[in-house]
Protein backbone atom coordinates (compact mmCIF):
# COMPACT_ATOMS: atom_id res chain seq x y z
CA UNK A 1 0.00 0.00 0.00
CA UNK A 2 1.11 3.65 -0.72
CA UNK A 3 -0.04 6.43 1.08
CA UNK A 4 0.46 10.00 0.66
CA UNK A 5 -0.33 12.06 4.24
CA UNK A 6 -0.83 15.81 3.66
CA UNK A 7 2.52 16.45 1.53
CA UNK A 8 3.16 19.53 0.58
CA UNK A 9 6.01 20.12 -1.57
CA UNK A 10 7.66 24.53 -2.11
CA UNK A 11 11.36 24.55 -4.28
CA UNK A 12 13.32 27.54 -3.06
CA UNK A 13 13.41 28.99 -6.65
CA UNK A 14 15.51 32.54 -5.41
CA UNK A 15 12.86 35.02 -5.50
CA UNK A 16 10.94 33.28 -2.59
CA UNK A 17 9.41 29.65 -2.44
CA UNK A 18 7.48 28.38 -5.17
CA UNK A 19 4.81 26.15 -3.82
CA UNK A 20 4.02 23.08 -6.27
CA UNK A 21 2.14 20.33 -4.19
CA UNK A 22 -0.58 21.35 -1.64
CA UNK A 23 -1.75 18.98 1.08
CA UNK A 24 -1.61 15.66 -1.19
CA UNK A 25 -3.59 12.97 0.84
CA UNK A 26 -4.32 9.78 -0.93
CA UNK A 27 -4.31 5.49 -0.40
CA UNK A 28 -3.23 3.69 -3.26
CA UNK A 29 -3.89 -0.14 -2.93
CA UNK A 30 -1.92 -2.55 -4.53
CA UNK A 31 -2.07 -3.39 -8.30
CA UNK A 32 -4.24 0.24 -8.81
CA UNK A 33 -3.21 1.35 -11.71
CA UNK A 34 -3.44 5.22 -11.56
CA UNK A 35 -3.21 7.48 -13.91
CA UNK A 36 -1.98 11.64 -13.17
CA UNK A 37 -3.45 14.00 -15.25
CA UNK A 38 -2.83 17.77 -14.91
CA UNK A 39 -1.79 20.84 -16.39
CA UNK A 40 1.87 21.26 -17.26
CA UNK A 41 4.00 22.83 -14.78
CA UNK A 42 1.48 21.52 -11.49
CA UNK A 43 3.85 19.02 -10.35
CA UNK A 44 3.46 15.38 -11.43
CA UNK A 45 6.55 14.67 -12.06
CA UNK A 46 7.77 16.35 -8.82
CA UNK A 47 5.39 13.56 -6.88
CA UNK A 48 6.61 11.04 -8.59
CA UNK A 49 10.27 11.84 -7.78
CA UNK A 50 9.24 12.35 -4.32
CA UNK A 51 7.36 8.72 -4.35
CA UNK A 52 10.30 7.46 -5.61
CA UNK A 53 12.42 9.03 -2.76
CA UNK A 54 14.38 10.75 -5.30
CA UNK A 55 12.78 14.39 -3.82
CA UNK A 56 11.81 15.41 -0.33
CA UNK A 57 8.84 16.62 0.87
CA UNK A 58 8.49 19.87 2.43
CA UNK A 59 5.47 18.59 4.76
CA UNK A 60 3.90 15.54 5.24
CA UNK A 61 4.73 12.00 4.23
CA UNK A 62 4.84 9.53 1.61
CA UNK A 63 4.35 5.70 3.12
CA UNK A 64 5.18 2.54 1.31
CA UNK A 65 4.35 -0.58 3.30
CA UNK A 66 4.11 1.86 6.05
CA UNK A 67 7.91 2.74 5.51
CA UNK A 68 9.02 6.15 3.61
CA UNK A 69 10.55 5.30 0.04
CA UNK A 70 14.91 4.56 0.89
CA UNK A 71 17.42 3.26 -0.99
CA UNK A 72 16.77 -0.38 -0.30
CA UNK A 73 13.20 -0.23 -1.70
CA UNK A 74 13.61 2.59 -4.11
CA UNK A 75 15.72 -0.54 -6.23
CA UNK A 76 12.49 -2.22 -5.94
CA UNK A 77 10.61 1.05 -7.72
CA UNK A 78 10.36 0.82 -11.86
CA UNK A 79 10.84 3.98 -13.42
CA UNK A 80 9.66 4.71 -17.02
CA UNK A 81 10.65 8.06 -18.98
CA UNK A 82 9.96 9.92 -21.93
CA UNK A 83 12.96 8.44 -23.32
CA UNK A 84 13.91 4.91 -23.20
CA UNK A 85 17.24 5.69 -22.74
CA UNK A 86 18.83 2.43 -23.63
CA UNK A 87 22.29 1.35 -23.72
CA UNK A 88 23.36 1.02 -27.16
CA UNK A 89 26.08 -0.93 -26.66
CA UNK A 90 24.24 -3.43 -25.11
CA UNK A 91 21.20 -5.55 -27.27
CA UNK A 92 17.71 -5.94 -26.31
CA UNK A 93 18.13 -8.94 -23.76
CA UNK A 94 21.25 -6.95 -21.76
CA UNK A 95 19.55 -3.89 -21.48
CA UNK A 96 16.42 -5.79 -19.65
CA UNK A 97 18.38 -7.86 -17.54
CA UNK A 98 20.33 -4.82 -16.20
CA UNK A 99 18.59 -4.58 -12.78
CA UNK A 100 18.72 -8.27 -12.25
CA UNK A 101 22.27 -8.23 -13.24
CA UNK A 102 22.98 -5.44 -9.40
CA UNK A 103 21.31 -8.11 -7.67
CA UNK A 104 23.39 -11.24 -8.77
CA UNK A 105 20.92 -13.09 -10.65
CA UNK A 106 22.50 -15.87 -12.69
CA UNK A 107 22.77 -14.89 -16.21
CA UNK A 108 21.04 -17.98 -17.55
CA UNK A 109 18.19 -17.18 -14.99
CA UNK A 110 18.20 -13.45 -15.67
CA UNK A 111 18.20 -14.02 -19.76
CA UNK A 112 15.36 -16.42 -19.04
CA UNK A 113 13.24 -13.98 -17.96
CA UNK A 114 13.49 -11.06 -19.89
CA UNK A 115 13.19 -13.41 -23.15
CA UNK A 116 9.53 -14.05 -21.14
CA UNK A 117 9.17 -10.21 -21.32
CA UNK A 118 10.31 -8.93 -24.20
CA UNK A 119 7.84 -12.09 -25.99
CA UNK A 120 4.79 -10.92 -23.93
CA UNK A 121 5.86 -7.45 -25.14
CA UNK A 122 5.90 -8.47 -28.84
CA UNK A 123 9.93 -8.76 -29.27
CA UNK A 124 10.27 -12.29 -29.75
CA UNK A 125 13.09 -12.38 -32.51
CA UNK A 126 14.52 -9.31 -31.42
CA UNK A 127 16.68 -10.48 -28.14
CA UNK A 128 19.83 -9.92 -29.90
CA UNK A 129 19.18 -6.84 -31.68
CA UNK A 130 21.16 -3.05 -30.38
CA UNK A 131 19.04 -0.19 -29.93
CA UNK A 132 19.88 1.38 -32.96
CA UNK A 133 18.76 -1.57 -35.31
CA UNK A 134 15.04 -1.23 -33.69
CA UNK A 135 12.07 1.74 -33.84
CA UNK A 136 10.91 3.82 -31.26
CA UNK A 137 7.86 1.99 -29.98
CA UNK A 138 10.11 -1.26 -29.67
CA UNK A 139 12.71 0.86 -27.49
CA UNK A 140 9.91 1.92 -25.34
CA UNK A 141 8.74 -2.14 -25.05
CA UNK A 142 12.20 -2.67 -23.65
CA UNK A 143 12.39 -0.01 -21.35
CA UNK A 144 9.24 -1.34 -20.02
CA UNK A 145 10.84 -4.92 -19.74
CA UNK A 146 13.61 -3.53 -18.36
CA UNK A 147 11.38 -1.51 -15.43
CA UNK A 148 9.03 -4.63 -15.17
CA UNK A 149 11.68 -7.23 -14.46
CA UNK A 150 13.07 -6.25 -11.03
CA UNK A 151 9.26 -6.97 -9.58
CA UNK A 152 8.68 -3.72 -8.44
CA UNK A 153 6.54 -2.56 -5.58
CA UNK A 154 5.50 0.45 -7.93
CA UNK A 155 6.07 1.55 -11.25
CA UNK A 156 5.84 4.92 -11.49
CA UNK A 157 5.92 5.97 -15.73
CA UNK A 158 5.85 9.72 -16.58
CA UNK A 159 4.65 9.96 -19.85
CA UNK A 160 5.70 7.16 -21.36
CA UNK A 161 4.38 7.53 -24.88
CA UNK A 162 4.57 11.06 -25.56
CA UNK A 163 6.93 10.88 -28.03
CA UNK A 164 5.64 8.28 -29.94
CA UNK A 165 2.78 8.64 -32.98
CA UNK A 166 -0.49 7.62 -32.44
CA UNK A 167 -0.61 3.98 -34.10
CA UNK A 168 2.50 2.57 -32.10
CA UNK A 169 1.00 4.81 -29.33
CA UNK A 170 -2.29 2.32 -28.92
CA UNK A 171 -0.55 -0.56 -29.43
CA UNK A 172 1.82 0.03 -27.05
CA UNK A 173 -0.98 1.01 -24.74
CA UNK A 174 -2.60 -2.39 -25.55
CA UNK A 175 0.38 -4.20 -24.78
CA UNK A 176 0.71 -2.71 -21.45
CA UNK A 177 -2.86 -3.28 -20.09
CA UNK A 178 -2.15 -6.98 -21.44
CA UNK A 179 1.05 -7.10 -19.25
CA UNK A 180 -0.38 -5.16 -16.46
CA UNK A 181 -3.52 -7.75 -16.57
CA UNK A 182 -1.04 -10.70 -16.56
CA UNK A 183 1.17 -9.24 -13.78
CA UNK A 184 -0.60 -6.84 -11.33
CA UNK A 185 1.29 -4.24 -10.67
CA UNK A 186 0.71 -0.47 -8.70
CA UNK A 187 1.67 1.91 -11.23
CA UNK A 188 1.29 5.25 -11.30
CA UNK A 189 0.72 6.48 -15.05
CA UNK A 190 1.46 10.45 -16.00
CA UNK A 191 -0.07 11.47 -19.21
CA UNK A 192 -1.76 14.71 -20.82
CA UNK A 193 -3.83 11.90 -23.15
CA UNK A 194 -7.76 11.56 -21.89
CA UNK A 195 -8.15 8.70 -23.91
CA UNK A 196 -5.33 6.89 -22.94
CA UNK A 197 -5.85 7.67 -19.68
CA UNK A 198 -9.37 6.09 -19.90
CA UNK A 199 -7.80 2.98 -21.55
CA UNK A 200 -5.92 2.05 -19.42
CA UNK A 201 -6.33 3.22 -16.02
CA UNK A 202 -8.17 1.99 -13.24
CA UNK A 203 -8.11 4.91 -11.06
CA UNK A 204 -7.98 8.28 -12.51
CA UNK A 205 -6.31 11.17 -10.53
CA UNK A 206 -6.74 14.52 -12.03
CA UNK A 207 -4.29 17.81 -10.23
CA UNK A 208 -5.55 21.30 -10.34
CA UNK A 209 -2.90 23.93 -11.58
CA UNK A 210 0.45 24.86 -9.26
CA UNK A 211 0.15 24.44 -6.29
CA UNK A 212 -1.68 20.92 -7.18
CA UNK A 213 -4.72 19.60 -5.36
CA UNK A 214 -6.74 17.05 -6.46
CA UNK A 215 -9.23 18.39 -8.26
CA UNK A 216 -11.04 14.58 -8.70
CA UNK A 217 -10.36 11.01 -7.81
CA UNK A 218 -12.62 8.31 -9.55
CA UNK A 219 -12.49 4.96 -10.21
CA UNK A 220 -12.74 3.36 -13.77
CA UNK A 221 -15.23 0.12 -13.40
CA UNK A 222 -15.80 0.26 -17.16
CA UNK A 223 -14.73 -3.13 -18.55
CA UNK A 224 -11.27 -3.69 -20.24
CA UNK A 225 -10.50 -3.92 -23.14
CA UNK A 226 -12.66 -0.09 -22.85
CA UNK A 227 -14.38 1.12 -25.83
CA UNK A 228 -13.18 4.80 -26.65
CA UNK A 229 -16.69 5.43 -28.82
CA UNK A 230 -19.00 4.01 -25.99
CA UNK A 231 -21.06 6.21 -23.75
CA UNK A 232 -20.11 5.89 -20.63
CA UNK A 233 -15.90 6.44 -22.42
CA UNK A 234 -17.66 9.52 -23.74
CA UNK A 235 -19.48 10.79 -20.95
CA UNK A 236 -16.29 10.64 -18.50
CA UNK A 237 -13.73 12.00 -21.42
CA UNK A 238 -15.90 15.00 -21.72
CA UNK A 239 -15.84 15.33 -18.01
CA UNK A 240 -12.39 15.42 -17.90
CA UNK A 241 -11.78 17.68 -20.53
CA UNK A 242 -13.71 20.34 -18.63
CA UNK A 243 -11.14 19.52 -15.75
CA UNK A 244 -8.64 20.31 -17.44
CA UNK A 245 -9.47 23.91 -18.92
N1 LIG B 1 14.45 20.99 -8.87
C1 LIG B 1 13.61 22.01 -9.00
N2 LIG B 1 13.92 23.25 -8.56
C2 LIG B 1 13.04 24.26 -8.66
N3 LIG B 1 11.82 24.14 -9.20
C3 LIG B 1 11.45 22.95 -9.67
C4 LIG B 1 12.32 21.81 -9.60
N4 LIG B 1 11.67 20.76 -10.14
C5 LIG B 1 10.46 21.20 -10.53
N5 LIG B 1 10.32 22.51 -10.25
C6 LIG B 1 9.14 23.33 -10.50
O1 LIG B 1 8.03 22.64 -10.01
C7 LIG B 1 6.89 22.84 -10.86
C8 LIG B 1 6.31 21.49 -11.22
O2 LIG B 1 7.19 20.79 -12.07
P1 LIG B 1 6.88 19.33 -12.59
O3 LIG B 1 8.01 18.93 -13.46
O4 LIG B 1 6.57 18.47 -11.43
O5 LIG B 1 5.55 19.58 -13.44
P2 LIG B 1 4.71 18.55 -14.31
O6 LIG B 1 3.33 18.54 -13.78
O7 LIG B 1 5.41 17.26 -14.42
O8 LIG B 1 4.69 19.29 -15.73
P3 LIG B 1 4.69 18.67 -17.22
O9 LIG B 1 3.28 18.20 -17.46
O10 LIG B 1 5.03 19.85 -18.07
O11 LIG B 1 5.70 17.59 -17.27
C9 LIG B 1 7.39 23.65 -12.05
O12 LIG B 1 7.01 24.99 -11.85
C10 LIG B 1 8.89 23.54 -11.98
O13 LIG B 1 9.51 24.70 -12.42
MG1 LIG C 1 6.36 16.22 -15.96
Amino acid sequence: MLEYRNVHKSFDAGAGPLPVIKDFTMTIREGEFIVLLGPSGCGKSTLLRITAGLEPTSMGEVLIGGRPPDLRRRHRLGFVFQEPALMPWRDLVSNVTLGLEIRGVPKAERERQAGELLGLLGLKGFERYYPHQVSGGMKHRVAIARAYIVDPIILLMDEPFVALDAQTRESLQRDLQDLWQRRKKTVIFVTHNLEEAILIGTRIVVLSSRPATVLLDCKVELPMPRDPVSREFVALRQELRGLLV
